[in-house]
């Protein structure tokens, strides 16, 4: 008798820029399992035909990158509290013949502040968060379940109008305009907006009135301190880089697809970090 190897992998247009791989590999070695993990490039033109047709393609699920999330939220016939909430998909695998969607950012997003900065949600309170894209919906959603009330901020007011209708009561909408005002009340600070991203030459984000007990995160990682990052430790706030959410959200998939639920050690982080050439 023959064991089927599971084979997964990472959707995304482009994909090449991918780090998930080196984490499923990690996982697998250190838990000796037979498996694989690729990095699979799928246009936009091609998304529905590829994901009604995964078992076919021999896949026991994958995870979803940009473009591609609101397309695997619709193609999932099963999906998770999380998912359902915030109206993408990250992780597809199947329960039997069912496909199955979760979104798995909101807490990889929880986790990352959870190991990195201990008992940052025990008082909760405003948290501004900056953006109103699909990475912003996952963070807001994961504000509001520990007990924050969120402002989102966004360039393009329309966008962050659209996101508070969407979370009700617990998040209201702002102009990039009003950051000044909201940031003396900011017990936490969450950039979600491509600002800062390396290759982006943008303008800076002013922190004056943050309270220097504020915590400050950013969900890029590329570089892993950003210039926000590096202003606001410059002031004294705690800072946490988002290369955690990245680790943590990949968990759950392993899960599912290898059976095994792995651990974020600081062996895996230092792997990506050398990968990314950055010296901690
Ligand atoms: P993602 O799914 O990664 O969140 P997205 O949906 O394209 O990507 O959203 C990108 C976010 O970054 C948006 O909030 C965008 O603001 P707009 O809604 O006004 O476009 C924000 N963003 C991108 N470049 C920006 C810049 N130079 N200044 C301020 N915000 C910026």
């Amino acid at each position: 008798m023959t064991t089927r190897i599971p084979h997964a992998g990472v959707i995304g247009w482009p994909i090449s820029q991918s780090r998930s791989p080196l984490i499923h590999r990690y996982w697998l070695r250190q838990h000796d399992l037979a498996g694989s993990y690729e990095r699979i490039p799928v246009a936009p033109a091609d998304i529905v035909p590829f994901l009604s047709t995964l078992r076919q393609q021999d896949l026991v699920g994958c995870n979803v990158t940009v473009p591609h999330k609101e397309a695997a939220f619709a193609a999932a016939r099963r999906l998770d509290p999380v998912a359902k909430a915030v109206g993408a998909v990250n992780t597809l695998w199947f329960d039997g013949d069912t496909l199955c969607g979760g979104n798995t950012d909101a807490p990889g997003f929880l986790a990352n502040l959870d190991q990195r900065a201990p008992g940052w949600s025990h008082a909760s309170g405003r948290a501004v968060v900056l953006g109103a894209g699909g990475a912003a919906r996952a963070v807001i959603w994961a504000l509001i379940d520990r007990g924050f009330k969120v402002a989102i901020v966004n360039r393009t007011l329309a966008r962050a109008e659209d996101l508070a209708s969407r979370f009700g009561a617990d998040s209201t909408a702002h102009a990039w305009a009003d950051l000044g005002a909201l940031l003396p009340a900011a017990r936490l600070l969450v950039n979600t907006t491509s600002l800062g991203m390396a290759g982006k030459d943008d303008g800076e984000i002013d922190l004056t009135g943050l309270p220097i007990d504020a915590l400050v995160t950013d969900i890029v990682y590329v570089p892993l301190i950003t210039p926000l990052l590096a202003a606001a430790r410059a002031r004294g706030n705690r800072i946490v880089d988002g290369l955690g959410m990245l680790l943590h959200q990949a968990a759950p998939g392993f899960e599912h697809w290898f059976g095994v639920r792995p651990s974020v050690t600081a062996e895996l982080r230092q792997l990506i970090l050398a990968d990314l050439g950055v010296v901690e």
